[in-house]
């Protein structure tokens, strides 16, 4: 009679893990349009329900260390790299070393060999700023060249950024001020931007749709988000500065923990190949792919033509550097009046 039951028993575990493994939870802090292209094309050609929640990079890590103990994410898609490396640290993710690996981009590799194999690059993309170029002439404004014209009076009041405690795209700014400045000197720029700063938004994109609707005039952005924009019709350019600048490895990462952890692979897998990849520029949006054979668009930045810094990506991926500056940024640049 046991060995009947335990038969059953199996069975029943088996077809649960089947069960739990026809869907796939997703945090995505792309682009919305991306992130449902991947959800839909995914879900159609593997069969794998997938539940997609959108979070900016900063908020998506808080809800992964939220539900620690009982995860109810399986795959962490997208957004800057720094907060992924957190994870890593944090043990939030899974190593997996994937067979892809060799055929993506030696950053992409190097992203996911400084994480211990817990999080892989899956785009990269560098920083600047977005301008509205009617609202410019309008208002006889330059174009912004340098961080320093940043500073520069006239500009009071029409530049967004992000928040970094919400936004990969905000953090990446403070560090890669940081890395080109040295920090007494880019905490010093920080507070002098500050004055001239209208609104520092939630998610990272807030500022490039506000410049591209006429609402601001300047965004301190990542530059690949200007093409999708322009090709909407909105009078919009970017610019990265000269004096040089930084990029994020956007990143993905499997859920330690993940109920769906076959589904979660498969997806993983998925994402990494060309076809996947291309679907960024296909809802417009033109990050470099992290995979060698993936097409690469033409509305793509060419990162031979910008001035760019040596970015530090596992010093400041360091759970306590960014809380660090995060906080240094809160108490001592977002508490001044403006
Ligand atoms: C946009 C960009 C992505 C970036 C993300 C970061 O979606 O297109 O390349 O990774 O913003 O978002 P966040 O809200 O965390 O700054």
């Amino acid at each position: 009679m046991r060995t009947p039951k335990l038969l059953l028993v199996l069975a029943l575990l088996a077809s649960g893990a089947q069960a739990q493994n026809r869907e796939v939870n997703i945090i995505c802090s792309a682009q919305a349009a991306w992130c449902s292209m991947i959800a839909v094309t995914f879900e159609k050609s593997q069969g794998i329900k997938v539940n997609m929640t959108a979070k900016g990079s900063g908020e998506a890590i808080a809800q992964l260390a939220a539900e620690k103990a009982n995860p109810k994410t399986d795959i962490w898609f997208g957004g800057t790299g720094d907060p992924h490396l957190q994870a890593a640290e944090q043990n939030l993710s899974l190593e997996y070393k994937s067979p892809t690996l060799p055929k993506l981009h030696d950053w992409a590799q190097k992203q996911a060999a400084q994480a211990g194999f817990k999080t892989v690059g899956i785009y990269s993309g560098p920083l600047g700023f977005g301008y509205n170029t009617e609202l410019l002439a309008k208002k006889k404004l330059p174009v912004p060249k340098t961080w320093g014209d940043l500073l520069k009076p006239e500009y009071k009041g029409e530049i967004q950024s992000a928040n970094p405690a919400s936004s990969g795209t905000a953090y990446t700014m403070i560090a890669t001020l940081v890395q080109l400045m040295g920090e007494e000197k880019a905490f010093e720029y920080l507070k002098g931007l500050h004055k001239n700063i209208g609104t520092y938004t939630r998610s990272g994109t807030g500022p490039i749709k506000a410049v591209a609707r006429g609402e601001t005039a300047v965004s301190i952005s990542f530059v690949h988000d200007g093409p999708g924009e322009k090709a909407q019709g909105f009078p919009i350019e970017t610019i990265t500065p000269s004096d040089g600048t930084g990029a994020e490895i956007g990143s993905m990462s499997i859920v330690r923990g993940s109920r769906n952890l076959e589904a979660a692979k498969k997806f993983y897998e998925w994402a990494l190949t060309p076809a996947a990849q291309e679907l960024a520029a296909a809802t417009l949006q033109f990050q470099l792919p992290s995979h060698k054979e993936a097409k690469v668009d033409p509305r793509v930045p060419d990162f031979r033509k910008i001035k760019m810094i040596n970015y530090d990506y596992a010093k400041y991926g360091q759970t306590a550097e960014r809380r660090r500056l995060i906080q240094r940024w809160e108490k001592e640049v977002n508490s001044l009046p403006r």
